[in-house]
């Protein structure tokens, strides 16, 4: 993110709160991940979920990025933004029959199926439509992400995913399956991944399936490992651009396929993350006995993931004082968790100042709700000012 405070004037004049979006940085991450599998067999898809705001996607179109999506709205956004249907995979636990029959019509990539019944479901759909379609058996690994709780799927308790012990009966049920064209193995692991080491236990994991279905005699043209990779939220103006090669290498340096398969991730946060920051401003300060308030007119509403998963977003200030106070920056919800950070110094502030929150691309605007009747937020672009 660039130094956002040059924008001072600039945000006063714009209805707050707002998400600003910096679209160079967009650019510069992109071009990091490009650089980091130029040369390989790796294809980036970019999970919509992260973010799904038409200059977003279509910058990441633009660099030849495929889509993740995990709705049918998501594929049908994809497709108007221009990415082809072959480079759109479609994941999630509860494909509705409606979502299903119109990802079959336009011949998408892989639908990454999460259970049995799912495959069984898509197959009898298929069939009525005369249509195979191509899926992906998305594989509960086992494998601990080292994350939130709530954004942790590769481990047997969560939801995602088929469990190994059943695979044998899996493979055997499909093959049965006139409808279905097993494309595919996929993960996900969870998100917010720092510890690049999980990865490495991923392509271990990886490694061994993949030798399973070949010797089943089942073809596959790809692997897809998921998304997850973490962004840094303590420091993001120093770390604005995620480790790209450091992950990809985990990837170059433990895949041991006998046959070469392409693989694909489903990046999301790391791409959008960064480029994003609430912009929000203070409408009161409350210096109670114990603790003293800003009060900004942003709240839960607009960026979920502190309320949700007690997540941190690093908050400057654009006040200019060089007085420090210790604050709790809290938004306006009739909530006692819409609270945004607790116990921090930040310069002096008044009524008026404005706040940024930044790191916020990733999972805030699209995350952002209506409770207590609120406004929709508007976007602000870089390309706009
Ligand atoms: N692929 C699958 C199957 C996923 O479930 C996800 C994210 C991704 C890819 C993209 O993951 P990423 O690269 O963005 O980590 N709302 C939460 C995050 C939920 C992530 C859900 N799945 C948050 O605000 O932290």
């Amino acid at each position: 993110m660039l130094n956002l405070t040059q924008y001072n004037s600039q945000f006063q004049e714009i209805e707050t709160p707002f998400y600003f979006y910096d679209l160079d940085l967009l650019r510069k991450t992109t071009g990091a991940a490009k650089d980091a599998i130029s040369g390989t067999n790796f294809h980036i898809h970019y999970a919509l979920k992260a973010n799904s705001n038409d200059p977003i996607l279509k910058l990441v179109k633009e660099e030849g990025f495929g889509a993740d999506c995990v709705s049918g709205n998501e594929v049908r956004k994809a497709i108007e933004i221009g990415f082809k249907p072959e480079e759109i995979a479609f994941a999630g636990v509860g494909k509705t029959d409606k979502e299903i029959k119109y990802a079959l019509g336009e011949g998408i990539f892989a639908f990454n199926c999460e259970s049995m019944h799912e495959i069984e479901v898509i197959n009898e759909i298929a069939s009525g439509l005369g249509k195979t379609a191509n899926i992906a058996l998305r594989i509960n690994p086992n494998v601990d992400a080292q994350t939130h709780k709530h954004i942790t799927t590769g481990l047997e308790e969560n939801k995602f995913g088929i469990n190994i012990s059943e695979l044998d009966q899996v493979i055997e049920k499909i093959n049965g399956f006139q409808h279905i064209n097993v494309r595919g193995i996929h993960f996900h692991i969870g998100s917010q991944v720092l510890n690049l080491d999980n990865y490495r236990q991923l392509c271990l994991k990886a490694n061994e399936l993949v030798k399973l279905f070949h010797s089943k005699g089942m073809i596959l043209d790809h692997l897809n490992v998921g998304g997850g990779l973490g962004i840094d939220y303590e420091d993001p103006e120093t770390n604005p651009i995620p480790p790209f090669a450091d992950y990809f290498n985990v990837f170059k340096n433990n895949l041991e396929l006998e046959k070469p398969l392409d693989i694909h991730f489903e990046l999301g946060r790391s791409i959008s993350g960064q480029c994003g920051a609430l912009i929000t401003k203070v409408l009161y300060v409350k210096y109670g006995i114990k603790k003293n308030f800003l009060i900004v007119d942003a709240g839960m509403t607009e960026l979920m993931r502190p309320a949700l998963y007690q997540a941190k977003h690093k908050i400057i200030s654009f006040s200019g004082s060089i007085d420090k106070e210790t604050y709790d920056v809290v938004g306006p919800i009739c909530e006692s968790t819409d609270s945004f950070d607790v116990g921090i110094q930040l310069p002096k502030s008044n009524r008026g100042d404005l706040l940024a929150l930044l790191s916020s691309g990733a999972y805030g605007q699209v995350m952002a709700n209506k409770y207590n009747m609120r406004d929709d937020i508007q976007a602000i672009y870089s390309s706009d000012l």
